[in-house]
């Protein structure tokens, strides 16, 4: 069966490769653990590889969006209108608009041949836009049905579980509704990992179900950690990082890998504001590319 990779680095490792085409995914973590960063670098994953996005937002603009991603080192902007499109649903109609509008604009692009991947950020307000539940369900059920003929989906959900929920109560809808679930986890601590990522679910899928640490990097986004376990850093500190990232930089165009994948870790070394070594990144990030 087809995967599709999501782009963000370790994760496809953990799902067999990537997710399975015409799939919803929801991305569900309290505020600040990262959500949009994942669907951006999923959305650029696709771009960069001669695919389409579609970005729906609620109450953001795609000013607002592109302005944030430039912050987090992606380029948009150059993209807007040709590759990456927006749906803007603030004070909008949510029944009405996924009712008939947007599968008359799924229709419109069905003869198109360009894959395109699919971002809902954040989803809470179509969850939020009515209080009874059935019409929630109907309401995220036609949004993801809709959407999954364009491509793979990824919607993003806030959660507030309480300590020692694994769900929180109101995002358990959207959660049986999806093909495949991510939980992110943040632990307001210091130390070098203290976000974590889960599979909660992942239909047809042999996935990891350790709790894995992952990391942001200007420019590259999440990487993540593809073994579970400890919080500990592997690689010695106090290493001199430029020769590690000039190493793989060599090793890269060495190898002859493509010239934004050197690029990307160009900019990973100008960015680099870990303490720790960056070695392990760089190996899920090469792993990422098949490459050694
Ligand atoms: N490339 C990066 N480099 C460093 N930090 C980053 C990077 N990308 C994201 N972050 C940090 O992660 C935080 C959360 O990112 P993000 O906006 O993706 O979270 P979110 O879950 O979408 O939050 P919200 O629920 O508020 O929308 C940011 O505030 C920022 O501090
Ligand atoms: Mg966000």
């Amino acid at each position: 069966m087809e995967r599709i990779k999501t782009g963000i680095y370790g994760l496809d490792q953990l799902i067999e490769g990537g997710v399975r085409d015409n799939t919803a995914i929801v991305i569900a973590g309290s505020s600040g653990t990262g959500k949009t960063t994942f669907a951006i670098q999923f959305l650029m994953h696709g771009v960069e590889n001669g695919e389409q996005g579609l970005y729906v937002s609620m109450e953001e603009s795609p000013e607002q969006i592109m302005k944030e991603a430039e912050q987090m080192g992606w380029d948009m902007k150059s993209h807007y209108e040709k590759s990456i499109f927006f749906i803007h649903l603030k004070g909008k109609n949510f029944k009405k608009m996924i009712e008939e509008q947007l599968p008359q604009l799924v229709k419109a692009r069905s003869d198109y041949d360009i894959r395109t991947r699919v971002v809902i950020d954040p989803m809470t307000p179509v969850i939020w836009a009515t209080e009874d539940k059935l019409q929630q369900r109907e309401l995220i059920g036609k949004l993801f049905y809709t959407l999954k003929e364009l491509g793979v989906v990824m919607a993003t959900v806030e959660e507030h579980s309480k300590p020692g929920e694994l769900i929180g109560a109101d995002v358990l809808l959207p959660i049986y509704l999806a093909d495949g679930v991510i939980g992110l986890d943040y632990y307001p601590i210091g130390g070098a990992f203290n976000r974590t990522l889960k599979i909660i679910k992942m239909r047809g899928t042999h996935h990891g179900e350790g709790l894995y640490p992952y990391i942001f990097v200007r420019g590259i986004g999440v990487v993540v950690r593809t073994s579970p376990g400890d919080t500990t850093v592997k690689g010695e500190p106090n290493k001199d990082f430029n020769a590690i990232f000039d190493e793989a930089i060599k090793t890269a165009e060495f190898i002859k890998a493509p010239a934004y994948v050197v690029a990307k870790l160009k900019n990973m070394k100008a960015s680099w504001s870990y303490e720790y070594s960056p070695e392990e990144a760089l190996q899920v990030i090469f792993d990422s590319y098949g490459l050694k």
